[in-house]
């Protein structure tokens, strides 16, 4: 069907959140100006930022680079990973232009009518200073909060001014820079419903069906808080009214509102549909406030019903006893930078489901409430993180400067410590969002040791619990028993183990409730299309090339292999799952290359830092979701000079049993086999710590059949490489042939191939939506081309590092004429996965890493057609061709 411009803009208005007369909640993306550096009076109303950069939010300033070796270039001894002494470190924060002042500014409308005004920031990186019509509104301290500021709602035009300042040494990881979340003007009358005062929560579920996805009834009890000042006498009542995905109304309560200026009603919804991973199901709640035919206020907003459960047993949902299978994710997305993007994070996420991956832990951060919505809707559950550090600082100018800190000079200050401001934010915003299973108050706190530590436990437990009584938090520890000699381990609900498996067990004696959680696990480490020789399993061990090898083998001194885990997982019914350290490659930290320029982002990522499978995700593919078919041979087979030498071969499937084949030739027949966690334990070495003490890792010498390697993968040790075909077949548990797959040695780069990747992607992209005047109304769509390096015969071409070129082009829809600044398509960025690469990722120029690189295509606000082609020397070019819808 074809649309009209003005269609497409009927249902952009629908887009709009809480439109109603009552009150209403605009984004303030576009118009933006944005200068880099101090400006002298930048927040006054006549200041001439013409010269200014033009952007639209979110932005990341820093994120076209240049990557240069001395930002944030730090002298400094990594306490974590166990270093005595202090030595220069090159990537840690990824030697992005993020430090430095920043000014943004824009002009907004408050239209007669309205009595009350707040400014809503999703977060500002960082320290952000507010202004109004050259009027200080206020301040925030922690770049990765939420938080909102009561401004004069006089109607009108305003200038809105934001000053913001990132300082070296803040973060032990890229931050990303400038007004990287929307900003919300929010209007309303001079009674209304509070700003994140509706709180909904599934207090009653019975009798839910066998497949855990309905029940017989449900109820849902929702709070709401009245704002402004309520007369004598004047009677206040307040509706919820919960609607299905057919606009049904299934269930419908009203109260009057008392003297705490609150009112709670119990929805009872009869068959509801369970909120869970597999069946995202929502609802809207509409909350309404009313006085006689009144409406003073309505607001709505997406809620689950969901019942979660914590006990001797484990972590049940909706009566379904499961294991979380998570991953941690730093906020970047890898070459779109910090800048929050609807679709970059929904890639992510349906490439993380693709592997059976089920949750997400927000390390080490408040997440965007964006992509809360994001996690409902598309069924990921979260662990909603807060921070990396309290009163100790993990780096010298981290969070630490604020968190036991009053703020007594800020307009909006209100007397509380940073901690509690903080902490009440994260929840109050996040709490109506059925993804969100548990919180996190911590990540690797120094003080949880010691009495301190002690104390804030408590402290932030009781300050989550007094807002949410329906979710437990954690933490997670690093320091094996330490915190269970302090205390903090009993007091936390969860206790939460980083890696230390060999603590496991004294954990769970010492657990409140008797279980434990992988609150952070792995960190095994690897570079895409990288293979290293001889193959063995390694901790720590660095490299001359900057990579690491891709038989996933290797770790940190800290950490272990993803098999390691799995015992534990698998074997222990008290570990109730984990948290992969980490779903997707993240600028900075690139351990174990801290002192190695030019490496600038991580290696532990299941995929890199351009979004591509590394082998691991196959891995994790079969231990995650063994009911999916899953074949993957590792490495390549194109090697050039190792004719005859030992290349030894992996397989990755969910079937038990393989046989593999060099040109037709059989390298032998091999089952899987299970181990059992006494025979697991009885192989492991203990190996001495850098911080003192010592711990046990399994022993690389464990014989074939007793070593937990042979539980997941299938290994043939011996193979000899010899041009021409590997193949494997592999074979059902009844013996009989299930599936094979074939890889062949490359010949000479010949072409490049175009793919979207595996994440349900499609060449149809939706328009930017812009309203009546011009503002945008939401991110754009990206679409992420992977670009492949090929042989004449379609073969993936490994070594590849062919230059290539981009070049995205479009043409409006006839009848349309784009306006100056406007556009149907263009070149966002790219990404080749090279952790040591420092290409630019904005421009439109960058290697092949092993044959592969990512090419991001961003949607503009005009109709239209448009093509992407990549282009490189010696290689035949490819298009791929686009609408814009
Ligand atoms: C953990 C830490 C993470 C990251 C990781 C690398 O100790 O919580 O933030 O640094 O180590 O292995």
């Amino acid at each position: 069907m074809k649309k009209t411009l003005f269609t497409t803009l009927l249902l952009v208005a629908s887009l709009f959140t809480s439109l109603s007369a009552q009150s209403q909640e605009q984004l303030l993306l576009s118009g933006w100006r944005f200068q880099k550096g101090a400006a002298v009076g930048a927040e006054a109303p006549d200041f001439d930022d013409s010269r200014w950069q033009q952007v639209t939010i979110p932005h990341d300033w820093a994120i076209s680079g240049p990557f240069d070796k001395d930002i944030d270039k730090q002298v400094v001894r990594i306490e974590q990973n166990g270093e005595k002494e202090a030595t220069e470190k090159t990537g840690r924060s990824g030697c992005l232009p993020w430090i430095g002042e920043g000014w943004y500014r824009t002009q907004f409308t408050i239209p007669a009518g309205y009595d009350y005004a707040e400014l809503i920031f999703d977060g500002a990186m960082a320290e952000p200073h507010v202004y109004v019509d050259g009027k200080d509104v206020g301040y925030w301290a922690y770049g990765y909060n939420t938080f909102k500021l009561e401004i004069p709602a006089e109607s009108g035009e305003h200038t809105l001014a934001v000053h913001l300042q990132n300082i070296e040494e803040s973060s032990r990881w890229y931050p990303g820079a400038g007004l990287y979340r929307p900003v919300r003007l929010f209007l309303a009358q001079q009674i209304g419903l509070k700003t994140w005062g509706t709180f909904a929560r599934t207090t009653m579920v019975s009798y839910i069906s066998p497949d855990y996805r309905s029940a017989r009834e449900a109820r849902l009890t929702v709070s709401s808080e009245v704002r402004g000042d309520i007369a004598k006498g004047q009677n206040l009542k307040i509706g919820h009214i919960l609607t299905n995905d057919a606009s049904e109304v299934v269930a419908e309560h009203w109260m009057n509102v008392n003297d705490s200026k609150m009112a709670t009603n119990v929805l009872v919804v009869k068959n509801p549909k369970l909120w869970c991973p597999e069946q995202p199901a929502l609802y809207t709640l509409t909350t309404r406030l009313t006085e006689g035919d009144k409406v003073w206020d309505e607001q709505s907003q997406k809620v689950g019903i969901r019942q979660i459960e914590y006990n001797e047993e484990g972590f049940k949902l909706n009566g379904e006893l499961r294991k979380f299978r998570g991953v941690c994710l730093h906020h970047d997305m890898g070459p779109v930078g910090s800048a929050f993007n609807k679709s970059a994070f929904r890639r992510q996420v349906a490439l993380l489901k693709e592997i059976g991956c089920d949750a997400i832990r927000t390390s080490h951060n408040m997440p965007a409430p964006w992509q809360m919505d994001i996690c409902d809707e598309m069924g990921m559950m979260v662990m909603a993180e807060s921070m990396d550090m309290w009163v100790y600082p993990k780096c010298k100018n981290g969070y630490s400067r604020f968190f036991e800190k009053v703020d007594e000079t800020s307009v909006n200050r209100t007397g509380e410590p940073w901690w509690k401001r903080d902490f009440t934010n994260l929840v109050l915003v996040h709490r109506n969002h059925p993804s969100i299973v548990m919180w996190s108050i911590g990540n690797e706190i120094p003080e949880q040791n010691n009495a301190v530590g002690y104390r804030y436990t408590h402290l932030l437990q009781q300050a989550i619990h007094e807002l949410d009584g329906t979710r437990p938090c954690t933490q997670g520890m690093d320091r094996g028993e330490g915190p269970m000699h302090s205390g903090v381990w009993q007091t936390t609900d969860i206790p939460g183990f980083n890696y230390r498996l060999h603590v496991y067990p004294k954990g769970i004696e010492n657990s409140p409730k008797g279980i434990v959680l992988g609150s952070e696990t792995a960190s095994t480490i690897s570079s895409r299309g990288v293979y290293k020789f001889p193959v063995e399993e390694v901790h720590g061990t660095a490299y001359d090339d900057g990579q690491i090898s891709s038989y996933d083998l290797e770790s940190c001194i800290w950490s272990n292999i993803p098999d390691d885990d799995w015992m534990w997982q698998d074997k222990c019914p008290q570990v109730i799952g984990e948290f992969v350290w980490t779903g997707f490659d993240y600028l900075g930290e690139p351990t174990p290359y801290d002192e190695y320029w030019p490496s600038r982002s991580s290696y532990f990522g299941i995929f890199d830092l351009a979004g591509l499978p590394k082998d691991r995700a196959y891995l994790y593919r079969v231990h995650w979701a063994p009911e999916q078919e899953t074949l993957h041979l590792l490495p390549h087979w194109t090697w050039p000079g190792r004719e005859g030498e030992v290349t030894p071969v992996f397989c990755y499937t969910n079937y038990p049993e393989a046989e593999l084949f060099v040109n037709g030739k059989s390298q032998g027949r091999i089952r899987k086999y299970d181990v059992s966690l006494e025979t697991y334990l009885g192989h492991r070495v203990s190996e001495p710590m850098p911080w003192g003490g010592s711990s046990m890792f399994a022993d690389p010498k464990t014989p074939y059949g007793e070593n937990r390697l042979d539980r997941y993968r299938l290994r043939w040790m011996d193979v000899r490489y010899e041009p021409g075909e590997l193949k494997v077949v592999a074979y059902d548990a009844m013996g009989n042939k299930a599936a094979e797959q074939v890889i062949r040695t490359a010949g000479k780069p010949d072409h490049i191939e175009l793919c979207l990747d595996a994440a349900a992607q499609d060449t149809e992209l939706s328009v930017t939506p812009v309203d009546m005047d011009g503002n945008t109304l939401d991110t754009p769509q990206l679409a992420f081309v992977t670009a492949r390096v090929v042989d004449k015969d379609g073969n993936l071409c490994p070594d590849a590092d062919v230059q290539l070129q981009f070049n995205v082009s479009g043409k409006p829809q006839r009848g349309i004429k784009a306006a100056k600044g406007e556009y149907v398509a263009r070149y966002n960025s790219a990404c080749n996965g090279d952790a040591t690469s420092v290409e630019t990722f904005t421009l439109p120029t960058m290697k092949a890493f092993h044959g592969e690189c990512v090419i991001v295509v961003e949607a503009g606000t005009v109709l239209g057609d448009a093509t992407l082609t990549v282009s490189g020397k010696g290689v035949k070019p490819a298009k791929m061709n686009f609408t814009v819808r």
